[in-house]
């Protein structure tokens, strides 16, 4: 029996007062817990699995990518302002419009554009009072609580490394470029988007032209991406209405408006 057909249901029960916890585990289903408060105890849960079923298993598991519940939950979990919700959903709108028109025989893994696209902005929320760095943040938390994957798309949303325009087409391409044709929720054209990043984070010469370094590398992005299309990039993105998304499962909108709320993506 392999890694991919086993799996098991880890029971893990919390006292929340004193951070205490106990588990029951049997080989079944895995339930997979995801909770603010019991972040910290992931590695201990990871040395509970290593314990019961050994290092195989835990290793797929630490490597596996988020369910869109799953991603919904931890948006919620991290309290996302909703208009940061509808940025997410917007992105990954764009991220499968490209993903879902590629040439047949380009290998993408739809789930882990979906996830990386809901999840980019993880931490984007709390960034507003704390200042930290989000993308950084952002990729720190997912390897965490063990989608390491996805971790290192989100950690390269912002900034991204060792671009390949010559190599195959990588999800975190997708997710990287369709995060730079959505301002808020609208979709927008780069020039656009460089635009609104300017105005809001280029207070100074410094900065600024670390916004435009950075962002001169999405046209060489969209010229790769496109060539792996078999319909037109802009025709494809063009097809998503503009209107605010839906809310991807529940919970989506959960959590305060925020008076920062305009500072989505
Ligand atoms: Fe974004």
């Amino acid at each position: 029996m392999g890694p991919d057909n086993r799996s098991c249901l880890l029971t893990l029960t919390i006292t929340p007062e004193t951070g205490r916890y106990w588990y029951t585990f049997q080989e079944s289903n895995l339930v997979w817990i995801d909770r603010a408060n019991i972040t910290h105890q992931i590695s201990d849960m990871k040395d509970i699995i290593e314990y019961h079923v050994g290092d195989v298993l835990s290793e797929s598991i630490s490597d596996r990518i988020p369910s869109r519940e799953e991603c919904s939950e931890l948006m919620a979990q991290y309290s996302m302002l909703p208009n940061i919700v509808e940025h997410s959903i917007q992105v990954m709108r764009v991220s499968l419009a490209i993903t879902d028109n590629l040439k047949s025989g380009v290998r993408v893994n739809r789930d882990m554009v979906v996830a990386a696209a809901l999840l980019h902005d993880i931490t984007k929320t709390r960034s507003l009072q704390t200042k930290e760095h989000h993308d950084v943040s952002g990729g720190e938390l997912l390897r965490k609580i063990g989608f390491i994957r996805v971790a290192e798309i989100v950690e390269q949303h912002v900034f991204f490394r060792n671009l390949n325009l010559k190599g195959s087409l990588e999800e975190r391409e997708i997710v990287y470029y369709a995060d730079k044709r959505v301002m808020h929720d609208k979709i927008v054209t780069i020039q656009e988007r460089v635009h609104d990043l300017v105005q809001r984070y280029g207070t100074v010469e410094e900065i600024r032209n670390k916004i435009l370094k950075n962002m001169s590398i999405v046209p060489g992005i969209e010229s790769k991406i496109d060539s792996f299309m078999k319909i037109d990039i802009q025709g494809a993105i063009q097809e998503i209405s503009a209107v605010a998304p839906q809310a991807a499962t529940r919970g989506d909108r959960r959590g305060s408006v925020h008076p920062d709320r305009k500072r989505s993506g």
